[in-house]
């Protein structure tokens, strides 16, 4: 299975956050994180539509965007028509997530469906099908720089044997606390697209990018 890197521009630095960017592109980066919080659904406020529009213009990296927000299906229009090209949701946030899976589809997006650290896999059983993507919290999302949750991994690893037995080829995606010394736990337990923040923003950007794509690559 092939094997992305997703940097989260919210460890960058935004005041050089083009720069940022095309350091993480000259690394080999083949998705961007965009983590959109509404001060609701997570405690804190990112961004929204103004700068995805601007990274849009930009940069030719899959926009990996990931909606910390009440109600997804409220945005789904938005967010696709300012460039998203991947929508991440959460489940606990949805009332009807089969509806916003619907509404990303129709727009012609890929659809992604998260989870905190506390909602178990079984959760995900009437959507496995529906999407091309489940994204794995590792970390309670609201914020950057936290450490792993081991647990969680567990939740990849019985994922990725439920989905494999249901003959899927579902993209599973890990985010929260992935650094250089954990990611072979974290690619060990199936996870094939991964986020880092602040491993990758926390130094020189091109340099993180380049050792976490390296093994990434070396592993598929
Ligand atoms: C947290 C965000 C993450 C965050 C990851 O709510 O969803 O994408 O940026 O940052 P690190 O890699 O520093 O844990
Ligand atoms: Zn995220």
């Amino acid at each position: 299975m092939k094997n992305y890197l997703s940097p989260s521009i919210l460890a960058a630095d935004f005041w050089n956050l083009g720069e940022q960017i095309r350091a993480a592109e000259r690394g080999g980066a083949s998705y961007l994180h965009v983590d959109v919080m509404d001060g609701v659904f997570v405690p804190s406020i990112s961004f929204g539509m103004p700068v995805l529009e601007a990274l849009k213009r930009k940069t030719t990296l899959l926009l990996d965007v990931h909606l910390m927000i009440v109600e997804p299906g409220r945005y789904i229009e938005t967010m696709a028509s300012m460039g998203a090209d991947l929508i991440n949701f959460h489940l606990e946030a949805a009332s009807d997530p089969i509806s916003v899976i619907k509404k990303i589809r129709s727009l012609g997006k890929k659809v992604g469906i998260t989870i905190k650290p506390a909602t178990p896999v079984s959760a995900l059983d009437p959507y496995l099908e529906l999407v091309d993507m489940v994204l794995i919290m590792t970390v309670e999302p609201g914020f950057g720089g936290q450490s792993l949750m081991p647990d969680c991994l567990d939740k990849v690893r019985q994922l990725r044997q439920k989905v494999t037995e249901m003959g899927l080829a579902l993209d599973i995606e890990v985010d929260g606390g992935v650094k250089e010394s954990n990611l072979d736990m974290v690619l060990d337990a199936g996870a094939n697209v991964i986020v880092a923040g602040s491993a990758i923003f926390g130094g020189n950007p091109e340099e993180r990018t380049r050792i976490f794509v390296e093994k990434m690559e070396a592993r598929e």
